[in-house]
């Protein structure tokens, strides 16, 4: 990848709808995806494979996974996220590859979130990747939530989440997310952890989940940039939030996310008034939807006058 290129996850389809009550059709779900990889977005977690009981909106993660593997959507690499052995062996069952792991590096909030001491859920990702013997193409990232600060213990010292990366590294796994659950993080410090984790894992790919909760994910997605991440996920319409975190609040908007990176010149490949389909399709859906993003909100600048190499005052001249 270029450097002044970034990779935007649409997590929409699973974060953000992971705390909506309300059951919204599959037919609905599909829809979505096909009018969000219609934008240009070229990653995208579709659904997640956990238990219906505790995330009933989620009972038809088979179903979606087959629909949008059926469509075969050219350019857009599709996974799901799991929270265990059975939600990976069920997510390979429906043809889905791709998997995210869900874990906390803090102990009480994954005992909260999937009920496992992070002891259980290593034990558990292992037996994952051992299923690579059956299905060869499976590919496992590591997804680590409350990097950035716990609901339950506070800040978390980056040595914590390092330990976990060191022994994801040992399981041979090369893709990895780090995520600020309930928005605790701060730009310098996403700056530190992510130099960090580059300096000592230069062959893994990272990527950052970042919530706005307080109005910084922005902000910490860009300083995530600058050491050197390239994989930002981002919610439509700034929707998502963990139920089982107090105090989630949702997503970086992607259209805030893909507004700020191309206004710098950061190639995200995706066409703002196409994205926007998606979020004004989605109010016809669920009409009480309560988005949180500048630019659904105000739309982006029309261009004043011809755009030049250094005519940033003259484009944007309101
Ligand atoms: N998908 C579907 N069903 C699952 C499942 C999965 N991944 N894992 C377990 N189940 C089912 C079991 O079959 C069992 O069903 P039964 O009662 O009909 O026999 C039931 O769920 C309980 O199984 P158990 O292994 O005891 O799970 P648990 O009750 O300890 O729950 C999790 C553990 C991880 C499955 C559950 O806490 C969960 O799904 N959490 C979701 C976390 C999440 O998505 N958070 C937001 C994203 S970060
Ligand atoms: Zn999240």
């Amino acid at each position: 990848m270029k450097t002044d290129e970034v990779v935007i996850r649409e997590v929409m389809l699973r974060d953000g709808l992971q705390n909506i009550p309300e059951f919204i059709p599959t037919e609905a779900k599909i829809e979505l995806f096909r009018l969000i990889a219609a934008s240009g977005i070229r990653n995208m977690e579709i659904t997640s494979f956990v238990s219906p009981k505790a995330i009933p909106q989620f009972r038809d993660a088979a179903q979606m996974a087959q629909s949008v593997l059926r469509m075969k959507p050219e350019g857009v690499e599709v996974s799901a996220l799991v929270p265990n052995l059975k939600g990976a062996q069920l997510a390979l069952e429906s043809g889905m590859h791709k998997v995210g792991f869900v874990m906390s590096v803090s102990e009480s909030h994954n005992i909260s979130n999937v009920r496992r001491t992070t002891a259980e859920s290593m034990d558990e990702l292992k037996k994952i990747v051992e299923l690579k013997e059956k299905y060869p193409d499976l590919d496992v990232k590591a997804g680590m939530a409350t990097v950035f600060g716990c609901p339950f213990e506070g800040r978390i010292k980056p040595e914590v989440t390092l330990g976990f990366i060191r022994r994801f590294y040992q399981l041979g796994l090369r893709h990895m997310s780090m995520a600020d659950t309930v928005g605790f993080g701060n730009p310098r410090e996403v700056k530190e952890m992510c130099r960090l984790c580059v300096t000592e894992f230069p062959d893994v790919t990272f990527s950052i989940h970042l919530h706005n909760t307080r109005g910084l994910g922005l902000a910490n997605s860009l300083a995530a940039y600058e050491v050197g991440i390239r994989i930002h996920d981002g919610a439509v319409g700034g929707l998502g939030g963990c139920p089982f975190a107090p105090g989630a609040k949702g997503n970086t908007s992607t259209e805030d996310l893909v507004f700020m990176f191309q206004e710098m010149g950061v190639e995200t490949g995706v066409k703002m008034d196409a994205l926007l389909e998606a979020s004004r399709y989605f109010q016809k859906v669920k009409k009480d939807v309560r988005y949180s993003s500048s630019i659904i909100e105000v739309g982006v600048p029309v261009p004043k006058g011809p755009i030049t190499k250094d005519g940033y005052e003259q484009k944007w001249n309101m």
